[in-house]
């Protein structure tokens, strides 16, 4: 069934690595990710961790539902000793989908259930949560939100594709009014408020979202926006500065960390048969961060490398590599075999776009050999994730490595690994697109169905996938 991953032997998956010219390494030894690592003064039992994934199942007010406490109780089940929590808009206009959570005062019982459990089910399978950090993402979806779209800025590639109407199908433009400096302003207090909900729930760190482009991330490329929040990088960066300023002035004790985008690149589309295309854009870019102005397919490091200078003096612990866009450049962010029903297929080797990811990550790590960076990207490589994992682990490459997909089909990847026994060859992610097509399902009562993983996790997403195929409108 694979079409470009068909590697029975390390060797194979190097030599392909080797011809394609991408720096891929492997290490037999995994012990490395068993090791232990202080962040801001706690020690993380091991280097593996569970990245944010939403699985778009809160009840309708934003509270974790039953699926949710189910995906909390697996993954501290699971033995990874960093638990990055799912996105939270810290408003409930904020939120990406009808189920997303919420991090606000009104949340917090539920949010407190979820920790509770993740924290119970890790100390009922390892006997120790000491060495366990579980965070909270906290997130406003900007362009991406619903019912309707907040945007920071006008991205002439992405205002085409952004409906502002619902029953007209219009689309933003040039006159859409973008969210005021006072919004924004008042917007921080938000998200000082939800961090501190955060910490009295008793959750070790927050994540300042700013990757994917969502909010926070459009705002790091706003060079076209007027005000204080635009044009310079003094600007761009002013919100994430100011805002991490006072919650560290707030909330001495919480660790702050952030998951960031360092490359944007540019939307892509669907061309002629099926694969991906760059969208038409001009040049120099500007509203793509981390990335070369005159070349959209080149990161520059450059001013991510400066921000993430500022947030470490600002006493940022811990940054999460992640690039692309979910919805504009899905083979940047999460590398795939295949992609869901409405979506482009891979315009690139998807090995060449984990190598992007393990590259830019390694730019990050040596520019801060002392900040954790924990990295994304990882699950296209099925059976070899910790392979590859450990041997950047070992090479200083990157402190902690992050699985996002296959932490759906195999929660329990870290009890393997620890082991020493191979990953459940019944449960290796493969890629293929089903997380997203159930993320991108929103035709039931509630406006979004939940997402998992119907291949592998089966009893409860296989009658899900079912019913969003059975009831899905004819696409047109
Ligand atoms: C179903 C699903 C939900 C996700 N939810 C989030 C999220 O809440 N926050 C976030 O930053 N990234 C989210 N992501 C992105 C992943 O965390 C991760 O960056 C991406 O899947 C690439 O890593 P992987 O190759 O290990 O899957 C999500 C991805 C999927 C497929």
């Amino acid at each position: 069934m694979s079409r470009y991953f068909k590697y029975k032997t390390a060797d194979a998956l190097l030599a392909d690595a080797k011809a394609m010219g991408l720096d891929i390494r492997l290490s037999d030894d995994l012990s490395f990710l068993a090791a232990p690592i202080t962040v801001s003064g706690r020690t993380v039992g091991n280097r593996l961790a569970i990245h944010p994934m939403e699985g778009c199942d809160g009840e309708p007010d934003g509270s974790p539902g039953e699926l949710t406490l189910r995906r909390y109780r697996r993954f501290g089940d699971g033995g990874a000793k960093l638990i990055w929590g799912e996105a939270a808009a810290v408003v409930p206009e904020g939120r990406a989908n009808t189920r997303q959570l919420v991090c606000d005062a009104r949340r917090a019982d539920g949010l407190a259930r979820l920790l509770d459990q993740c924290r119970r089910s890790h100390r009922e399978a390892w006997g120790d949560d000491s060495d366990l950090l579980v965070g909270l993402q906290l997130t406003h979806s900007g362009r991406y939100s619903v019912p309707r779209p907040w945007l920071a800025q006008h991205d002439p590639a992405l205002d085409p594709r952004t409906v502002i109407d619902r029953e007209t199908g219009r689309t933003a433009d040039a006159d859409t009014p973008l969210l005021s400096d006072d919004d924004l302003d008042r917007l921080q207090d938000r998200y000082v408020e939800a961090a501190e909900v955060a910490f009295r729930v008793g959750f070790d760190f927050i994540d300042l979202k700013q990757c994917h482009r969502y909010l926070l991330c459009e705002l790091l490329s706003a060079h076209s926006r007027p005000g204080k929040y635009g044009g310079s990088f003094e600007n761009r960066t002013r919100f994430i500065r100011e805002v991490v300023g006072k919650i560290r002035n707030r909330l001495p004790d919480l660790m702050v960390a952030t998951r960031m985008n360092v490359y944007d690149g540019i939307p892509w589309k669907m061309g002629d048969d099926h694969l991906g295309v760059p969208e038409t854009v001009s040049y120099p870019l500007r509203s793509s961060w981390g990335t070369d102005p005159n070349d959209h397919t080149r990161p520059d490091l450059t001013e991510p490398i400066q921000l993430i200078g500022l947030l470490r003096e600002l006493g940022v612990a811990m940054i999460n590599v992640s690039m692309g866009n979910p919805y504009g450049s899905p083979h940047i962010i999460r590398p795939f075999e295949y992609p869901p029903p409405d979506g482009y297929e891979t315009p690139e080797h998807p090995l060449i776009g984990v190598d992007r990811h393990f590259r830019a990550t390694e730019e990050i790590q040596r520019a801060f050999p002392d900040l954790p960076i924990v990295g994304s990207g990882y699950s296209w490589l099925q059976a070899f994730i910790f392979h590859a994992a450990a041997a950047n682990v070992r090479d200083g490459r990157v402190a902690i490595v992050g699985v996002g997909r296959a932490s759906l089909s195999h929660p329990d990847f870290a009890r393997n690994v620890l082991e020493g026994r191979p990953l459940d060859r019944r449960r290796i992610c493969r890629t293929f697109s089903y997380c997203t097509a159930l993320m991108r399902s929103k035709h039931n009562d509630l406006g979004q169905f939940p997402t998992g993983c119907p291949p592998f996790d089966k009893v409860v997403y296989d009658p899900i996938w079912k019913l969003a195929q059975e009831t899905a409108p004819p696409r047109g």
